[in-house]
């Protein structure tokens, strides 16, 4: 697949799946912009990108803060004229039983995952319009299509985003913008680190295919759905989970 000229904003992209969403795109040949909420972060990660003779600049952004998104994108706009390719990547987890979790980790969740969708979305879609062209791909979660114990934020967060989707993918299919979702399973990233040895054997009990995901398994499907050969594919949600919700 080759992504050759395309500039793609990875948003939370300094770890885990976001960075690796973002070193497949950059194997493709596209510009890379690396996203965070730490500068530093952001910076030494695009450091790395360069030093492997990958094409890749940073910013640093909070998606949850609308103003500060517009001013991620104003600047790439002045320096890189387009945004070919979004990917909507940030995401927290505030996991506890509905009765004790507290009002923040609810807003403070769907602020983050939900609505910073919204606001990446909204901001750069102005752009592709102009441009009539563009790929727009968020990541949910198997959680979102099936729910969780324990996470009825994260999973009202995560199917939030498919239904967010689904309407935005309808109101520019004819503006030659599509708009699409990965729902990963279960990755192994700092998020999944946290689950302790009986959890992990109790959830690996039920995939199929018997082992975790790696983020490449998720960055795979991304670079397919931003590429051309997925023009005709919108208001799609590819699940990658290793069989999980079969
Ligand atoms: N790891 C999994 O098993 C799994 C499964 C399904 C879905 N997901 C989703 O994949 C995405 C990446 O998860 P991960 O496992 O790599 O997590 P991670 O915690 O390793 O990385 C999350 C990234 O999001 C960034 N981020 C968080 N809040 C932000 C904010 N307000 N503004 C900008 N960036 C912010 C973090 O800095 C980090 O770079 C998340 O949306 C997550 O919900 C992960």
């Amino acid at each position: 697949m080759q992504l050759k000229d395309q500039v793609v904003v990875v948003t939370g992209s300094t770890r885990g799946i976001g960075k690796e969403i973002a070193i497949a795109f950059a194997q493709a040949g596209a510009t890379v912009i690396i996203s965070g909420r730490n500068e530093q972060m952001a910076a030494e990660t695009k450091k790395e990108f360069v030093q492997k003779g990958l094409k890749a600049d940073h910013f640093a952004c909070d998606v949850t803060n609308l103003k500060n998104v517009e001013e991620m994108v104003n600047k790439i706009l002045d320096k890189y004229k387009c945004i070919d390719i979004l990917i909507n990547n940030a995401g927290i987890t505030k996991d506890n039983l509905l009765l004790r979790m507290d009002e923040a980790d609810w807003d403070e969740v769907l602020n983050i995952n939900l609505g910073g969708v919204f606001n990446c979305t909204k901001v750069i879609l102005r752009s592709m319009l102009k441009a009539k062209k563009g790929k727009i791909v968020s990541i949910s979660s198997i959680i979102g299509l099936t729910g969780n114990v324990g996470q009825a934020n994260y999973a009202a967060s995560k199917a939030g985003i498919i239904g967010f989707s689904k309407s935005i993918a309808r109101e520019i299919a004819s503006r030659g913008i599509t708009v699409n979702v990965v729902a990963p399973g279960y990755i192994q990233t700092d998020m999944t680190a946290q689950l302790n040895d009986k959890t992990r054997d109790e959830i690996l009990n039920h995939i199929p295919l018997k082992r975790f995901g790696s983020p490449s398994d998720v960055a795979g499907v991304c670079l397919f759905l931003a590429s051309k050969e997925a023009d005709y594919i919108t208001g799609q949600t590819i699940i990658v989970d290793g069989g999980m919700a079969i």
